[in-house]
């Protein structure tokens, strides 16, 4: 398995990678390291000569050859990797692991390190944070959230391991709790827990599910999209009226399947309007419960 490291200057990435090394007796490829090899120069110099377009081009040539050569290794990548949207396919050769620490963090890894960053001579480490922070989320397959070098090789190791899954939360809005005895003609028989039962039963992903009948509930769960991966969403009659779980879903920035249990489209006027379709990459309706089955395809 090729694991990818991304992260932001600072985040930990060689520190993780050398403690996977050492300790884990891992396969490590530096990607600026092995850039610099290649070159026999280093990385502040074929900026300072050739401009970061050029270094991008080496950057994305080493991704190749690295991704096509080696079955097993880790490749602990620059930061600026995600800039380049072609890197995006070549990692999709493996799974890309991102390194996620506050800024605070950073600032503080930064100060205590001796390396080179020719773009931090130029911008911030907040500028640079928020160019880059959608980029990484759209590029990595998992997040972990930096707390050591030793807790974020241990996660890697459990990625390798085949441990650890990817987390959906299924969101389901208000009345459908009441699954079972509403409105079986639309809704079907079965309760919410027989539905959430059978989406449990595809292993690939662990699975949180969550249901409230209030709005601002719901907002804040998705606030917690740090633990996950990807929604599922039934927002039941929000899904016509908040801009609120619109406005959520996009901050979030999660990968989105919206589903309904019956046909929205084919129904009162008032229902064939979506909020949530402006975001969800997807909308299954009119397909029963079965549309949360179709909902994990997506996923997988
Ligand atoms: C629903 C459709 C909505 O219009 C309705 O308000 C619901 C359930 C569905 O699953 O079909 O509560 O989202």
């Amino acid at each position: 398995m090729i694991i990818y490291i991304i992260g932001m200057p600072g985040c930990g990435k060689s520190k993780t990678a050398k403690y996977l090394q050492i300790e884990k007796n891992q396969y490590i490829i530096d990607l600026d390291k092995y850039i610099e090899e290649q070159l026999e120069t280093d990385i502040p110099t074929i900026f300072s000569k050739y401009g970061e377009e050029y270094f991008r081009l080496l950057e994305t040539r080493a991704l190749e050859q690295i991704s096509d050569d080696f079955g097993d290794v880790i490749v602990s990548c620059g930061g600026g990797v995600v800039t380049n949207s072609n890197n995006f396919t070549v990692m999709k050769k493996g799974v890309t692991v991102f390194l996620d620490a506050p800024i605070e963090t950073l600032k503080e890894h930064l100060c205590n390190s001796s390396t080179q960053r020719p773009l931090l001579k130029v911008k911030t480490i907040e500028q640079i944070y928020n160019e880059r922070i959608e980029l990484y989320r759209k590029f990595a397959d998992v997040t972990i959230s930096y707390n050591s070098y030793i807790e974020a090789a241990d996660e890697i190791m459990e990625i390798i391991n085949g441990k650890l899954k990817k987390k959906i939360l299924v969101i389901n809005g208000p009345n459908l709790n009441m699954l079972g005895l509403r409105d079986p003609k639309h809704y079907g028989t079965l309760t919410l827990d027989e539905i959430n039962n059978m989406i449990k039963e595809e292993t690939a992903f662990d699975f949180e599910f969550y249901q409230s009948n209030h709005e601002g509930a719901i907002v804040d769960k998705l606030q917690e999209y740090k633990k996950y991966d990807g929604i599922i969403i039934n927002p039941a009659a929000y899904t016509h009226t908040s801009v609120a779980i619109l406005d959520a879903l996009k901050a979030v920035g999660l990968p989105t399947v919206e589903v309904h249990l019956s046909n929205i489209n084919s129904r009162e006027e008032f229902r064939k309007f979506s909020y949530i379709s402006l975001y969800a990459a997807k909308t299954i309706c009119g397909k029963g419960f079965e549309g949360y089955t179709e909902a994990l395809d997506f996923f997988l």
